[in-house]
């Protein structure tokens, strides 16, 4: 998971490191200073042993304070805990960064030289050892080559060759005890989580990690929506997609439903199915709405420091909702595909279950994989979301993406098999000269087509992102690294964590969501509702007949092609509808066929 890589991260501050001799070290020719004081937060003020002179050689005092601010950083980030963040680490740390030194002049020199006093080695352990720093980061050996190099810190003493200064040439200095160093106040360091985290007291942050609460150390939990991840402004603008989009598509299935359910005077077997299926989308648009409604970001996000979890019911309830509504749409569309095929392939003939046989079915399938994840608290919003969906990745293959799998390889190979017998079709009737008539056949597949493929595309880019995302879980991890080091030197908003694009979380939102309106425009816009809607009640009455007689007369001319399809459909669904027997008759038997078939696909809509 996650969460144990935030624990374990590795952070890389580059230290000068001194790599210096066994016993006899070299003179540097480093300089006494004054230490020049912590500006801000409390550093080494109060730390040093004699802020008065300390050694400085290669790097300004001002370099100095910023790499040992970095490592505090680091160190707060990584383990905040009084053991590690307490006074007396931070003598040890100053010790180490700020030497003290000593100004040889004569008569002990005849040349004036100025020396530091290391901080003894097992001062440096206990540091290390209290922070729990790993030792594959960081060493108090000299030489190392870890990614955090640590000054050099001597077991006892180190010696001096001081006559090039007129010196001994065994000068010896021993090594400090930092801890000795009596500071004004021992008072408690405090530990502010560095933004955008935000400090949470916690006793076992691991079970408030199923409380939505991602800790990233012992005190600080990341905020919700991760602006680490992209910036609050981007996240407003997923949430607008998933709001604004839902809304429409809400009211767009609404008026199919409306329509096609009571509008529609005759409810015929394909009106039921398609019924069903836009119910699904309903379902689908509804959760989103749901989101909506209670506040996009409250209801993934219920408060910055957690995501929503199985104990917020708005959240459990659109997760419910869009997964349930998902898989019966698909399952009605599966259907609605293999009627299709089997309309055109045995011409004439019908399947013969009862559509309440198939609703049972998809209840009760839809049902199953939805009421255990409901009953384990699957669905959360989790990190990074824009919707409530399950949580594992194990549920998520096995209640969503398996079945989605399995309907989309199905209706994949119906849709090829639909197409293979279109095409067989196209071929003869072109080969009889009737070519306006194959034109005329293959305009009604259009629609239908196009629902199946934009379904189909839509509900691919759903399964391959979260695929994509799940695959690519590990680089996501691994940019945790580099976004605490840069949280640690302080660049705020600026440090990003890796993760899915805001475009794909965006077009995962649109793509949820957009389907109720895509089903509008293909279904609605069809010469079927626009005869349902003149023959209803609501313009077959004295105050709008008028009306519409009137753009009927003045939009007549333009769409008198579209007036041709409508009467011949009426005639075929009429048809059809009439008398099954006129299937017994063989000598018309291509007309039947291109008729029957006329019926599947057109008054279905599918
Ligand atoms: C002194 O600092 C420079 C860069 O500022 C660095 O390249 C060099 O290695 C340092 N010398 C020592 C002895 O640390
Ligand atoms: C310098 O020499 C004197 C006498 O030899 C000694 O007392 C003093 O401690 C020495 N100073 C240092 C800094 O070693
Ligand atoms: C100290 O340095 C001098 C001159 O560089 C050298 O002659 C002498 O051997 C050195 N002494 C030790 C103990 O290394
Ligand atoms: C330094 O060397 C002198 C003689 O060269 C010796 O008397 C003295 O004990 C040595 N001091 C140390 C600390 O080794
Ligand atoms: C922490 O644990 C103690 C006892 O183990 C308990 O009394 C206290 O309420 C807990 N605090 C929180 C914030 O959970």
């Amino acid at each position: 998971m996650k969460s144990k890589l935030f624990y374990h991260f590795i952070l890389i501050i580059v230290f000068i490191c001194k790599i210096l001799g066994q016993e006899y070290l070299p003179i540097e020719g480093g300089k006494c200073e004054k230490y020049i004081g912590d500006s801000g937060e409390k550093i080494c003020d109060g730390y040093l042993a004699n802020p008065e002179s300390i050694y400085v050689y290669n790097k300004t005092q001002e370099e100095t304070q910023t790499e040992l601010k970095n490592l505090i950083s680091i160190l707060k980030l990584t383990n905040p805990d009084k053991v590690c963040i307490n006074p007396n680490n931070y003598k040890i740390m100053c010790s180490m960064m700020f030497p003290e030194c000593i100004d040889l002049k004569s008569p002990n020199v005849s040349k004036s030289v100025s020396l530091p006093i290391y901080t003894c080695n097992n001062f440096c352990k206990e540091a290390l050892t209290t922070c729990s720093v790993s030792s594959s980061i960081a060493s108090c050996n000299k030489g190392s080559t870890l990614p955090i190099q640590l000054p050099y810190t001597p077991i006892e003493w180190v010696k001096y060759n001081l006559s090039n200064y007129g010196g001994i040439d065994n000068y010896t200095v021993e090594c400090t005890d930092p801890t000795l160093v009596k500071s004004g106040s021992d008072s408690e360091i405090q530990v502010e989580c560095i933004e955008p985290l935000i400090k949470r007291i916690t006793n076992d942050s691991k079970a408030d990690l199923d409380k939505g609460y991602f800790y990233v150390n012992s005190q600080c939990v990341i905020n919700c929506p991760v602006t680490g991840m992209h910036s609050k402004l981007v996240w407003n603008q997923i949430f607008k997609i998933n709001d604004v989009l839902s809304s429409i598509s809400l009211v767009c299935t609404l008026i199919l439903l409306f329509t096609f359910g009571i509008l529609n005077p005759k409810l015929n077997r394909f009106d039921k199915k398609n019924l069903f299926f836009i119910a699904g989308v309903f379902g689908m648009s509804l959760s989103g709405v749901l989101i909506a409604a209670n506040g996009s970001e409250k209801t993934v996000c219920p408060t910055p420091e957690r995501y929503a979890v199985n104990t917020d019911r708005v959240c459990v309830a659109s997760g419910f909702l869009v997964h349930f509504s998902a898989l019966f749409a698909i399952l009605w569309w599966t259907i609605g595909l293999a009627d299709v095929y089997y309309g055109i392939k045995y011409v004439g003939k019908k399947i013969k279950i009862k559509i309440r046989y198939y609703l049972i079915v998809t209840m009760i399938i839809s049902l199953a994989f939805t009421l255990v994840p409901l009953g384990t608290g699957q669905y959360q919003a989790g990190l990074s979301n824009v919707m409530c969906f399950l949580k594992d990745e194990i549920y998520q293959s096995m209640t969503f993406f398996v079945p989605l799998g399995i309907c989309l390889t199905l209706g994949t190979i119906l849709m090829i098999l639909v197409m293979k017998e279109i095409y067989v079709i196209v071929k003869s009737k072109s080969s009889s000269n009737s070519k306006s008539d194959s034109i005329s056949y293959l305009k009604l597949q259009v629609k239908p087509m196009l629902n199946i493929i934009l379904f189909y595309f839509t509900f691919l880019y759903l399964f391959l992102f979260v695929r994509v995302v799940n695959s690519r879980y590990q680089e996501y991890e691994d940019s945790a690294i580099p976004y605490m080091l840069c949280l640690a030197k302080g660049g705020g908003n600026s440090c990003l964590l890796k993760g899915p694009s805001a475009g794909s979380l965006g077009y995962f939102a649109y793509c949820l969501r957009i389907y109720g309106i895509y089903l509008f425009i293909i279904s609605f816009l069809s010469s079927r509702t626009i005869k349902i809607w003149k023959e209803s009640i609501i313009l077959n009455n004295s105050f709008v007949t008028p009306i519409v007689k009137f753009f009927d007369s003045s939009f007549s001319g333009r769409f008198s092609s579209s007036k041709n399809t409508t009467t011949t459909q009426n005639s075929t669904f009429n048809n059809t509808n009439g008398s099954g027997s006129g299937v017994g008759n063989s000598s018309g038997m291509t007309s039947i066929g291109l008729e029957s078939r006329n019926h599947n696909i057109d008054d279905d809509d599918l």
